[in-house]
């Protein structure tokens, strides 16, 4: 039976504020989660007119307890996301140096599912604040799922996986006050040099994105590349947007936050919208592993890029955005990201923080989203998944048989497949706790300040003098100072002039850290 839940005007009126995309079809019966009809969802079932509510009222109670657990646990960094799905087409075809499945065929399309992010800023602030971006995206490959996790400058703060929890910690609001203070994280990034080139990178205009189709993006790391033979080199994946590269000056973002704290999700779901789908090139640079030792930083360093000039990037292909997720929840928050979720031709490289995620990532996922995750849709690989792991909250994968097991000699299960064994790799060396040898703390740093435009420089030192300013302890004001002292001259001298420093005691504290 049909339930008429609004009048006609009413749903008239209706019709001009909600978007009619996915809209639940006219007059459709409400039901249970179980399908069952409900008569009324109005008024709770009572003892009389003025009796209490029954606890026999189970469409009542299954309604508040299912909004009850509406929340899961916010992502402990990348809270704040945008989604959509889209198309990657290789435009190159890379067989000789790799067997993964999107580079096998000039043309070969995969589907993938993209996910855009703050990172240290929660849920629902404001998308106009400084911070890197997050640049997830998952590829649906016939042989199984492979993400490519990366953001949207490319280089990373540290490089060693056990600094992360700390650095996160001190970006973070204060535990007391709950608000985010440059006095900690510049007290963290105080006995940091290494971060000097992601933080510049952080205080230029592109620390602000002003589009997210206007944005970059890289994997950040080196992985390698493995063909049939084993054969492997490391590479780099970057994301050349096709729309620019642009970024915002703090009056630009302070202008655009004062009417709209959301522009990057609508801005990107309006050009979706209006079918202006944007693209973005996808380039590689590979490098012999006999070469590693060949260049004054090291290449397995989160803290550098590869300069093209040394290692050139070739195109690979080309990646379009053009459907928005039907629900954000269901698939932009569940989307469950990892840099372990890798296919045959992609393997990990030694790199340290890498190494870190490739556990961090899943482990999480356990906790917010569940065991079974990878069975939600956004998650699930379009590859059949013949899997003997079982059970657990949330279980809903199609299993039949009493062959659970592996090996057996019934003839039934599934059976592994020698031809996908991760490849050998040789090693050298004893266990040990020691810092990088090649460190170059400043370099890329200078040479990055020194390609911005003018006014992009002014910008950067305003930005970054704007939040050490702040600091109160003059060794920390001074000690950051130095570091950008040591990337390029005149930053140094610019940015320790704006927060009240001497330069004598910049030029003295300089001299301690190695170029
Ligand atoms: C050892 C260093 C790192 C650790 C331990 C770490 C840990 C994490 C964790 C726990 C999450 C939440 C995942 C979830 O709940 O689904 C996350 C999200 C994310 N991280 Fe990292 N991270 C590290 C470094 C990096 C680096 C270097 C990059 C960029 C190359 C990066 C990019 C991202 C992105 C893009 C997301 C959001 C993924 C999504 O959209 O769901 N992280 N990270």
């Amino acid at each position: 039976m049909k339930k008429v839940i609004a009048s006609p005007l009413i749903a008239a009126s209706l019709a001009m504020i909600l978007p009619a995309g996915n809209a639940v079809a006219a007059e459709q019966t409400l039901t249970r989660s179980t399908g069952a009809p409900v008569g009324d969802n109005q008024n709770s079932l009572t003892a009389g007119q003025m009796g209490p509510t029954l606890l026999q009222d189970h469409h009542l109670i299954e309604k508040l307890a299912h909004f009850d657990r509406e929340r899961i646990p916010e992502r402990v960094v990348h809270p704040r996301g945008t989604g959509a799905h889209g198309v990657f087409k290789a435009t190159a075809d890379l067989t000789d140096i790799t067997r993964a499945a999107p580079f096998q065929d000039v043309g070969k399309e995969t589907e993938v599912f993209v996910r855009f992010s703050s990172v240290i800023h929660s849920k629902g602030s404001p998308e106009s604040l400084r911070d890197p971006r997050g640049f997830a995206v998952k590829f649906y490959t016939e042989q199984g799922n492979w993400d490519l996790v990366g953001n949207n400058l490319p280089v990373f703060f540290i490089r060693d996986a056990m600094k992360f929890p700390d650095m996160v910690h001190s970006l973070k609001p204060d535990p007391v006050t709950n608000l985010q203070d440059p006095n900690r994280f510049f007290d963290f990034f105080s006995h940091i040099p290494e971060a000097t080139n992601m933080l510049t990178w952080l205080y230029s205009p592109l620390g602000i994105p002003t589009s997210l189709a206007e944005m970059n993006g890289s994997g950040v790391h080196a992985f390698k590349f493995v063909n049939e033979s084993c054969d492997s080199r490391y590479v780099k994946f970057t994301w050349k947007s096709r729309q620019g590269n642009n970024g915002m000056n703090v009056a630009e973002a302070a202008k655009v936050q004062s009417t709209n704290f959301n522009h990057l999700t609508s801005d990107l779901y309006q050009r979706i919208d209006n079918g202006e789908y944007p693209v973005w090139d996808l380039y590689v640079q590979t490098l012999d592993p006999t070469k590693l030792n060949d260049f004054g930083f090291n290449p397995l360093d989160t803290t550098k890029e590869w300069p093209e000039a040394l290692i050139p990037a070739k195109k690979v292909g080309e990646l379009t955005l053009n459907r928005v997720p039907d629900n954000f929840f269901q698939y932009t928050e569940q989307a469950a990201m990892a840099p372990s979720n890798m296919i045959p031709g992609i393997e990990p490289s030694e790199d340290r923080m890498l190494q870190g995620r490739l556990f961090s990532y899943a482990d999480t996922q356990r906790y917010r989203l569940g065991i079974n995750h990878m069975s939600l849709p956004v998650n699930a690989p379009k590859a059949e998944v013949n899997s003997h792991s079982q059970n657990g909250a949330g279980y809903a994968a199609p299993r039949k048989g009493s062959v659970n097991y592996q090996p057996s000699r019934s003839g039934h299960g599934y059976v592994d497949d020698a031809s996908y064994k991760v490849c050998s790799a040789p090693l050298t060396g004893s266990t040990q706790q020691m810092a990088f040898e090649k460190t170059q703390n400043f370099k890329q740093a200078g040479e990055f300040y020194r390609s911005l435009s003018k006014s992009d420089r002014k910008d950067l030192v305003e930005a970054f003098s704007g939040d050490l300013g702040k600091v109160k302890n003059d060794e920390i004001r001074t000690i950051i100072s130095a570091f950008l002292y040591k990337a390029d001259k005149d930053l140094g001298k610019a940015v320790a002039k704006a927060v009240d420093v001497k330069m004598s005691d910049v030029k003295e504290t300089a001299k301690q850290y190695k170029d």
